[in-house]
């Protein structure tokens, strides 16, 4: 029997779609767009598209295929997939959830700790000889014990929060709602209330219009001069142009940042400050995790195809 038609927009690693060729018969897109040029035939009949990637993905790339039944994503952020056109469709979506939560929360940590005791400059001052030249390299900050202010506790938050506990610190947050939370945890109704009273605002919510500069202005100035913003959830959530004009001006200490607006592009004046730590959208990649999202997506495509449940819905 011929296996079913699989659409793969984006860049899959090797492995996975091995795994899916097994399974499904590959057709391999790059780009959204390119799925215009698939022969018709196959735009008509195709049931099930893999995707990774953060290009948007909307009801005019939708409407290329006639009779498509599921989009799996690659990544827990389903924001580039516009998921009201999608229901309108009745195309069913999946995300891969939890399977990556450890390494972002990780990453996160790494990024704080090394924003504050500056370990890329005191690398490159050993490399570079200036530690027999000059001497030690100069004082940094301290991170244990300090303020964190957490943007959205969901699962990544949560797990960012869990482990900044064990660097003795006092934990606030904001979300919608107030969450059940070990006790201690105090909430915040609203970004700039949290800022103010942080030493370290660590944005952690979801994509999309619901959060669009979500941390405006406002929230950033209140993080005070000796504050440091991290994101690591999407470009979309910061106000980016408040954000950098808030860093030349120095009216925040600093910012370390794995998501931007207009990514992989990153605004230029972010390359030349000294006062940023910088990281490419790298939060979920590690070999074991990014192996268990494939399988998931795939898992989820089987699914859908055998009819049965599928194993991480999002619509
Ligand atoms: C991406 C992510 O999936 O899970 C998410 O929401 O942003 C990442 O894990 C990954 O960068 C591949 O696009």
């Amino acid at each position: 029997m011929s296996k079913p038609d699989l659409i793969v927009i984006g860049n899959f690693p090797d492995w996975d779609r091995k795994a899916m060729s097994a399974h499904f018969t590959l057709h391999l897109c790059p780009k959204t767009e390119d799925c215009q040029k698939l022969p018709s035939d196959l735009r008509d009949s195709a049931k099930y598209i893999a995707f990774i990637g953060h290009q948007a993905f909307g009801d005019e790339t939708m409407s290329v295929f006639q009779s498509l039944n599921t989009i799996a994503n690659f990544g827990v952020g389903y924001d580039a997939i516009d998921i009201g056109a999608a229901s309108a469709r009745g195309i069913k979506v999946t995300n891969t959830p939890d399977v990556l939560t450890d390494d972002v929360a990780d990453l996160a940590l790494l990024m704080l700790l090394s924003i504050c005791r500056d370990s890329h400059g005191a690398e490159k001052w050993v490399r570079d000889g200036n530690w027999a030249a000059k001497g030690n390299y100069p004082l940094q900050r301290k991170m244990s014990g300090a303020r964190a202010g957490i943007v959205g506790l969901g699962r990544i938050g949560r797990a960012i929060a869990d482990r900044l506990v064990g660097f003795d610190m006092d934990i606030a947050y904001y979300s919608r709602a107030p969450k059940q939370t070990p006790e201690g945890w105090k909430y915040f109704d609203t970004p700039q209330a949290l800022a103010a009273n942080v030493d370290y605002l660590i944005v952690s919510l979801s994509g999309g219009p619901a959060t669009e500069g979500i941390v405006d202005a406002k929230t950033i100035e209140a993080l005070g001069e000796t504050g440091i913003l991290l994101n690591i959830s999407r470009g979309t959530t910061v106000d980016e142009e408040a954000l950098i004009k808030a860093l030349q001006e120095r009216k925040i200490a600093g910012a370390a940042l794995d998501v931007f607006l207009s990514e992989p592009d990153v605004d230029e004046r972010f390359l030349t400050m000294d006062n940023v730590l910088l990281q490419p959208h790298q939060a979920s990649a590690t070999y074991e995790t990014r192996k268990i999202m494939g399988k998931l997506v795939l898992d989820n495509l089987i699914a859908a195809h055998d009819g049965k449940p599928l194993l991480t819905p999002v619509n």
